[in-house]
């Protein structure tokens, strides 16, 4: 049964669990954590819960547990799939972790931080940095994302070419469990075989089966030297060919590889009407190497590029001469995507595919949009290194956002089966949330989905964890 309302009693129970300034119920109140970044997803709470420590989560987790009210987790509410927004109206408390924000260590030496999960991602690397150590987590939300959200979320961005993502950079987890006891499990090792590695159960699990209050993660070296180019090639195909000549050519010293498709840059000047595009080309590619040793990148990626444009793959390169440079590079990258949102709600997705799979993957998402709805504007962009492009489609000016939602509904169907044909992912990165549990769910084996529900079964028997996200419920279940 829905709940809509607390009584005075539970409120109160609530209020001794975190304090009067950890409770908020009045609407306005509630409201900034009851939209998400996009502005495409609202939903509603029953409360919103901030507590302050480790032991306000388990008293929070444990009174909902008591009173059968489903929990919702939740970061910096930047997630792109609604994790932790309820959209559909079941009736939960949102438990931010906003209060719990401290870095609890930095160990240089061992080059491992420890954090509470609602730390941002920013000061996490902004600690590392002071230690002169780098967290390579890097994503255009990292100015209010949370480390907790990051990794409840498996986190990827610009960086994952070289570094992994959330699930290969968290060395260990604290986590409240369903029931409200503690899972500790920090060790400061770097390797631990001792049987079922527990922590990535939680990492990538979207806040069903528990919250996690507390990461522990690897640092690297700080690059003392970093490369930038802004590239300008004639195709898709071009770019993916470049890739493989660049790991030959750089091996591991490829922090970044994003691709760009030109149709994106005057998104990017929604943002800054002065920005310039370094070059004029169907497809960019914004290409980093980084090292901490004395290596002379310079003299390699001038190497490389001059090969690449010796043979016509690369028909224009722009070498950043500076930091600030290559910070104008980077500021076309992250335009791109603020510019989508300021269109309002649009078609957004995070396919991945082999990387050698790319150039199929645009154009068939291309075509599809071409002969189907021919008046909606295709953009495709994303981490062409690990294979992830985000293809996405603005609806054309003067349709009505319900018309736009449906008729992307479609578009976004289609794009799924384009990425299931070519033995792809609906969700590289952004999750499955609450936009996507359906299709997920319906593309699982038989085996796998034994597998996924027993586990929610073991862990949250109860069904309290984020309820309605990943896993459908049963009555949604097709
Ligand atoms: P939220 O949005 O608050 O929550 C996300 C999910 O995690 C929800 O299911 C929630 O219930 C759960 N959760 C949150 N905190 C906890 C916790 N402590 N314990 C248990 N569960 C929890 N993502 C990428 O992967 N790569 C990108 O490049 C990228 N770029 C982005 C750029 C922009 C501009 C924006 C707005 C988003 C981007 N994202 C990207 C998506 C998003 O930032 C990430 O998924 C991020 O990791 C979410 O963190 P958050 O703290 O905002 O989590
Ligand atoms: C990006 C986010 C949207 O890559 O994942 O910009
Ligand atoms: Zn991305």
């Amino acid at each position: 049964m829905t709940v809509h309302r607390l009584s005075p009693e539970i409120l109160s129970a609530m209020e001794g669990a975190v304090g009067q300034s950890g409770i908020a119920v009045d609407p306005v109140d509630m409201a900034k954590y009851l939209g998400d970044w996009s502005g495409d997803h609202h939903g509603g709470a029953l409360a919103v819960l901030k507590p302050a420590s480790v032991a306000e989560v388990q008293a929070v987790v444990r009174l909902c547990g008591a009173l059968g009210l489903g929990v919702i987790p939740q970061g910096g509410n930047t997630g792109l799939v609604a994790g932790a927004i309820d959209i559909e109206g079941r009736g939960a408390v949102v438990v931010s972790l906003e209060r719990l924000s401290s870095i609890r260590l930095v160990d240089a030496d061992n080059f491992i931080l420890h954090a509470d999960a609602g730390c941002i991602l920013q000061t996490i690397k902004d600690a590392a940095d002071e230690h002169d150590c780098l967290f390579p987590l890097a994503l255009g939300a990292q100015g209010s994302c949370q480390i907790g959200g990051n990794a409840a979320s498996n986190a990827g961005g610009v960086n994952v070419v070289r570094y992994g993502m959330a699930r290969d950079l968290i060395l260990g987890l604290e986590v409240v469990l369903p029931d409200g006891e503690l899972w500790r499990g920090f060790s400061g090792l770097r390797k631990d075989n001792r049987g079922y590695d527990l922590k990535q159960l939680f990492i990538g699990s979207e806040g069903t089966l528990g919250i996690i209050t507390g990461v522990e993660m690897k640092l690297f070296p700080r690059p003392a030297r970093v490369e930038t180019a802004y590239l300008g090639l004639s195709s898709f195909e071009a770019a993916v060919a470049l890739f493989r000549q660049a790991r030959r050519a750089a091996a591991d010293l490829i922090s970044a590889f994003e691709i760009i498709g030109s149709e994106c840059i005057d998104l990017a000047r929604l943002v800054d009407a002065d920005l310039v595009s370094p070059v004029e080309a169907p497809v960019h590619v914004l290409i980093e190497l980084s090292a901490s040793a004395a290596i002379d990148l310079r003299a390699l990626l001038v190497e490389f590029l001059t090969a690449a444009m010796e043979s016509g793959l690369v028909t224009q390169a722009v070498l950043a001469e500076s930091s600030t440079q290559a910070r104008t590079f980077w500021a076309i990258r992250e335009g791109l995507v603020e510019g989508q949102a300021k269109r309002g709600y649009h078609v957004r997705t995070d396919l991945a595919v082999r990387i050698s799979d790319i150039p199929a993957l645009v154009d068939r998402a291309r075509r599809l949009v071409v002969l189907e709805h021919p008046d909606w504007l295709p953009l495709a962009y994303g981490h062409a290194g690990d294979g992830n492009i985000h293809f996405n489609v603005l609806p054309p000016a003067g349709l009505s956002e319900s018309e736009a939602r449906a008729q992307g509904a479609a578009i976004t169907a289609g794009l799924y089966r384009i990425a299931d044909s070519l033995g792809g992912s609906i969700s590289a990165e952004h999750g499955i949330g609450r936009t996507r549990h359906r299709v997920f769910w319906a593309g699982l084996a038989p085996a796998h989905r034994r597998l996924v529900t027993a586990l929610k079964e073991a862990l949250d028997p109860q069904g309290l964890m984020n309820p309605g996200c990943l896993l459908p419920s049963t009555e949604t279940v097709p």
